[in-house]
C-alpha cells in the first residue's frame, strides 16, 4: 500500500557549518595595502592585500583588548592595532611588536598570535576558509590550515587555449543560510516569481520529471536537456548549432550550487553560494564563466543583465518572507518539489552527525531518484 502522503512540518535550524570555504568579498573590491571589514558565520573579519597582491584574513578583533584591526594601521605587511600598537604579521596573524615593553622586559611576544584565517583568490572572489571552532585558547593558537583549496568554477576547454569571460552577482538576503538554500533549489517558484516574456509565465506551467543521483556531500540533478519552450534555449540551440544541449545542476554542502550547461563546443558554468552571514542574514554570490556569445560586445552585459533580474527577483522575494518569518511560522515540505530541500537539511543532518561521532557519513540518498513536479 502506497505511504499516505503529508507535509512534513520542517523548522529550519540555521546551523551555520564550520569546517569549510566561504566566500567573503568580490575580490575587486579588496584593494592593495587598504583593509576591508566582512563577516562570516557571525566571525568579524579583516580581510586585505599585501604589497605583493596577496590577501589574507584575520579576526578583526585584537588579542590584547578586542580593539577592531581594521581601525588600525596597514604597511603592506604587518598591521598596527590603533589601540596600543601592537604588531601583527598579516598572514599568520603572529605578533611582531609590543610597543610598550621595556629592553628587560621579556615576554614572549612571537607566541602571540592575532586569529588567522586560510585566505584564498579564486575566479574573482576572496574565500576563507572557516576551521572548526577550536578549544578556547584566544591570542596564543597558530591557525589551522586547510584540508582542500577553495572550490572553483569548472571550465572547459582550456587546454586547448580556450578563452572565457567571467562575471559575478552578488546580493544581499535578510533570511537565514536554510532559507537562502531551499529558495535557491526550489523548482516550483519559477513560473511565480521569474516571470518574464523572455522567459515563462505561469501559463506555460507543465509537469516536469528530473532524475537526481547522489554525489558527494550532494545530489546531482542528472544532465538534461533543459526546457525547451524557453527563448534562451532556442536561441542557444540556434547559435551553437548543437542537437543536444545538456545542463547538470550540483548541490554540494555547505553553499554550493554548480550549473553546467553544455553545447556542442561552447559552454556556460556558474557556481552560486548562499554565504551565512549571521543567523538572520545570508548573501547569495554568483558567479558564472561561459565561452558563449564571448565574441559579442553585449553579450556579457545581456548576461549580466538577465542573472541581475533572476537574483533581485529572488532577494525581494526573500525580503517579503523575511516578515512572515519573523512570526516564527509552521513551514512544511511537500513532495516532490520540496525534496530536495529535504535532502539539504537530511545532509546537513548527517554531516553534523559524521563529525560528532567520526564515523563515515551516512548520504541520505541511497541511489538514483526521479522527481516530478508541475513548473
Ligand atoms: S587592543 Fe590592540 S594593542 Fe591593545
Ligand atoms: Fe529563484
Amino acid at each position: 500500500m502506497p505511504e499516505l502522503d503529508s507535509p512534513q512540518r520542517q523548522a529550519p535550524d540555521s546551523l551555520m557549518l564550520t569546517g569549510f570555504w566561504y566566500r567573503a568579498l568580490p575580490a575587486d573590491h579588496v584593494h592593495r595595502n587598504q583593509l576591508h571589514q566582512a563577516t562570516l558565520l557571525e566571525i568579524p573579519l579583516v580581510i586585505g592585500r599585501d604589497r605583493q597582491g596577496k590577501t589574507f584574513a584575520l579576526r578583526d578583533a585584537c588579542p590584547h583588548r578586542g580593539m577592531p584591526l581594521h581601525c588600525g594601521k596597514f604597511d603592506g605587511e604587518n598591521l598596527e592595532c590603533s589601540y596600543h600598537g601592537w604588531q601583527f604579521d598579516a598572514h599568520n596573524g603572529q605578533c611582531q611588536l609590543i610597543p610598550s615593553l621595556t629592553a628587560d622586559q621579556n615576554l614572549k611576544v612571537d607566541r602571540i598570535y592575532a586569529g588567522s584565517y586560510p585566505c584564498e583568490e579564486q575566479d574573482g572572489f576572496v574565500w576563507v576558509y572557516i576551521p572548526d571552532p577550536a578549544p578556547q585558547s584566544a591570542g596564543f593558537t597558530m591557525r589551522e590550515e586547510a584540508p582542500d583549496p577553495a572550490p572553483q568554477i569548472e571550465k572547459f576547454g582550456e587546454t586547448s587555449g580556450g578563452q572565457y569571460k567571467l562575471a559575478y552577482l552578488t546580493a544581499d538576503m535578510p533570511v537565514s543560510i536554510d532559507h537562502g538554500i531551499i529558495g535557491l533549489m526550489d523548482p516550483a517558484h519559477g513560473p511565480f516569481v521569474h516571470q518574464a516574456w523572455w522567459w515563462r509565465s505561469r501559463h506555460s506551467i507543465h509537469e516536469k520529471k528530473k532524475n537526481f543521483e547522489p554525489i558527494p556531500n550532494g545530489f546531482r540533478m542528472s544532465a538534461h536537456t533543459p526546457s525547451s519552450n524557453s527563448a534562451p534555449y532556442k536561441l542557444l540551440r540556434l547559435y551553437a548549432s548543437a542537437d543536444s544541449i545538456t545542463t547538470t545542476i550540483d548541490f554540494v554542502l555547505p553553499n554550493l550550487r554548480k550549473e553546467i550547461i553544455r553545447a556542442g563546443k561552447y559552454w556556460f558554468s556558474s557556481l552560486t553560494t548562499v554565504t551565512p552571514i549571521t543567523r538572520n542574514h545570508c548573501r547569495i554570490d554568483v558567479v558564472a564563466a561561459w565561452n558563449i556569445f564571448r565574441w559579442m560586445p553585449f553579450g556579457p552585459d545581456l548576461l549580466k543583465f538577465v542573472f541581475a533580474k533572476f537574483v533581485e527577483q529572488d532577494r525581494r522575494t526573500m525580503e517579503l518572507q523575511a516578515e512572515g518569518l519573523r512570526h516564527n511560522p509552521h513551514l512544511m515540505l511537500i513532495d516532490d518539489a520540496d525534496r530536495p530541500a529535504k535532502w539539504y537539511f537530511q545532509l546537513k543532518a548527517a554531516h553534523v552527525e559524521a563529525k560528532r561521532t567520526g564515523a563515515e557519513m551516512k548520504h541520505p540518498l541511497a541511489g538514483p531518484v526521479t522527481l516530478k513536479w508541475r513548473s
